[in-house]
């Protein structure tokens, strides 16, 4: 029903049957060449089953639900003498798409992602993910004191898990892939560009939203932001409970500009914002209003941390953005954890002495070699590989300005040599959105990784085509050479899929943006991309 018509309908699930069966001897005959890798379970799901580990799996305490009748199966690999770590896969049975897509993991967490493998296996793809060589939250890096832990969350588990799950799906189907694929957001945005920088031949196409790619710079700016509001005690110190007035001051002169006020700014970045209205008047309201030591604080936080020596050191959040998170009293560990465990490996370094010498020389050591800074796509973009981007304009981790500066960058290395970067890499915005997912009032949901509340819905009901589904998007342009022009976000009422929708409005290739023309607000059609700039 959502498959791109000009795909013939033999390759549609069921074309190849499975070779082997679903029980551990199985995949340790499959696997015998590798005494690295040790078969752990394997699990026959029927259909409308579950599947997870929700006792013991940190990051993803909850099954995935609802499946296809599927093998899920896990695996562990010895990466060095004292690392080691499980993937998971899920190969459907009957409804197997002869395709394969990687799916990756969020924070410092570590624990296979099932609930993202379960959305992404309801297309009918033979689903991966890594637990990235560790068991932890997602706000936890205490694991980072094993250097070898830290190579395998920067890399190795990812691409090791990609090698090893295409010879098992290849054997297990006795056919081999059409198309591989990949999905994930924040970190995973993270993984899939570190996995094509590396090795530009693992993917067909990757989708990749807000990724933290630049993984020493972000820490450092996460920290920074939520040390420029403290201590507590201290003259430029703002409330949380300031915030709501800030952001309302914000909207007030921001979100007309894409000719609708409705809560959502389309373009937070080419607002110019009057911050001096924030200022404390003798009639203004003191619950509201900020002193000139408070207006510094708020403007460091949405404009780009640039050091003395006029070093650009991160961008700055988008205008609007909720502060609450990054500077609220109680630091994220996702910061300061980078500086203890992966950086100085003590647990007592005291982060509130942190200066710009702890960044230099945490990009000295580029903790697991994990950053995703090789600008130079081409050898991904040569073997006809594609790239789908996209970041919330509201993103509240990690700032929506660090995906500009990716993209940015990309072209400031390709366009020189003569390359069009929109043939293979297109950038989306979604106005309002926060982390990945979310947003009170904007349409968010694209149908991408980490969208789906633990993995129950998958595409957008009764808009099951490529021009609402990223997964769709991405499938069309690989495989039939149609780039998105757009895509189309959706909202449903309460955030819940059988609810219904409540809004839909075009996401438009960056830097395009949409424009409310006329008509329902509501519909995507009465909005157009339209170039700014
Ligand atoms: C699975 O659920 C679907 C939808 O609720 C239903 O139509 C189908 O009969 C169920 N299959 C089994 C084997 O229970
Ligand atoms: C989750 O899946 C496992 C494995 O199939 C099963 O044993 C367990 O009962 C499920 N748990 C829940 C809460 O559904
Ligand atoms: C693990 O082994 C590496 C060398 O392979 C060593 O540097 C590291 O200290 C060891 N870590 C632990 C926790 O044993
Ligand atoms: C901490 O360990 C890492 C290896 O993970 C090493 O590169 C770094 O130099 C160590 N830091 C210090 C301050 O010794
Ligand atoms: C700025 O440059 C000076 C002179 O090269 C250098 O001593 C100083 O450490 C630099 N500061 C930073 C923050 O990099
Ligand atoms: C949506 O959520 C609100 C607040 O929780 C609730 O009052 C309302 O009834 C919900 N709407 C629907 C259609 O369920």
């Amino acid at each position: 029903m959502y498959w791109p018509s000009a795909i013939p309908i033999a390759v549609l699930g069921g074309a190849a049957a499975v070779a082997a069966e679903c029980t551990a001897d199985a995949f340790a005959e499959i696997l015998k060449d590798h005494p690295e890798a040790t078969v752990n379970l394997v699990e026959a799901v029927p259909e409308n089953g579950s599947f997870g580990q929700p006792e013991t799996n940190i990051p993803f305490p909850y099954n995935a639900t609802n499946l296809k009748a599927l093998c899920a199966v896990a695996i562990n690999v010895k990466s060095s003498e004292n690392s080691s770590y499980n993937f998971g896969l899920f190969l459907p049975d009957t409804t197997w798409n002869e395709r394969f897509m990687t799916t990756g993991n969020g924070g410092f967490g570590g624990g296979i992602n099932w609930p993202d493998m379960g959305m992404l296996s309801q297309y009918g793809f033979a689903t991966v993910s890594t637990d990235t060589g560790h068991s932890s939250g997602i706000e936890d890096g205490s694991w980072g004191l094993n250097p070898e832990s830290l190579i395998d969350w920067g890399h190795r588990a990812m691409h090791g898990s990609i090698i090893l799950a295409k010879e098992i799906i290849s054997s297990y189907y006795a056919c081999p892939i059409k198309y591989s694929y990949y999905a994930g957001c924040s970190t995973g945005g993270r993984q899939g560009l570190k996995e094509i920088q590396l090795y530009p031949d693992s993917f067909d196409g990757i989708s990749v939203g807000a990724p933290a790619w630049w993984t020493v710079n972000l820490a450092a700016n996460t920290l920074q932001q939520g040390l420029y509001n403290l201590p507590v005690s201290d003259p430029k110190h703002i409330d949380v409970s300031v915030f709501p007035a800030i952001v309302a001051e914000i909207e007030k002169q921001c979100d007309p500009q894409d000719g609708l006020v409705d809560g959502i700014i389309s373009d937070p970045y080419g607002c110019n914002f009057d911050f001096e209205a924030l200022l404390c008047t003798p009639t203004s309201d003191p619950a509201t209003c900020l002193t000139p030591a408070q207006l510094t604080t708020i403007s460091k936080f949405y404009n780009p941390w640039i050091d003395t020596n006029q070093t650009y050191l991160f961008p700055g959040m988008a205008l609007g953005t909720d502060p609450s998170f990054a500077m609220g009293p109680h630091l994220t560990p996702l910061g300061y954890g980078l500086f203890q465990y992966f950086i100085y490996n003590n647990s007592e370094w005291d982060y509130t002495k942190f200066t710009l010498n702890d960044v230099t020389f945490a990009n000295t050591i580029n903790p697991g070699d994990a950053a995703a800074d090789n600008f130079d796509l081409s050898p991904f973009r040569e073997r006809g590989g594609k790239i789908l981007k996209y970041h919330g304009d509201a993103d509240s981790l990690i700032p929506t300005g660090s995906s500009i500066y990716f993209y940015k960058q990309v072209l400031q290395t390709l366009v020189p040599k003569g390359v069009e970067v929109d043939d293979f890499y297109r950038f989306f915005l979604i106005p309002g959105m926060n982390h990945c997912s979310g947003s009170n009032l904007a349409p968010w949901y694209i149908g991408a990784a980490s969208q789906s509340v633990q993995g129950t819905t998958h595409s957008i009901p009764g808009f099951e085509n490529a021009d609402h589904d990223i997964i769709l998007a991405m499938m069309k342009w690989v495989e039939e050479g149609d780039a998105p022009e757009r895509l189309i976000a959706t909202k449903f009422t309460n955030d819940t899929a059988t609810l219904g929708i409540q809004s839909q409005r075009p996401l438009c290739p960056y830097p395009k943006q949409a424009k409310y023309i006329t008509g329902e607000t509501n519909k995507a059609g009465s909005w157009e991309c339209k170039s700014l700039y």
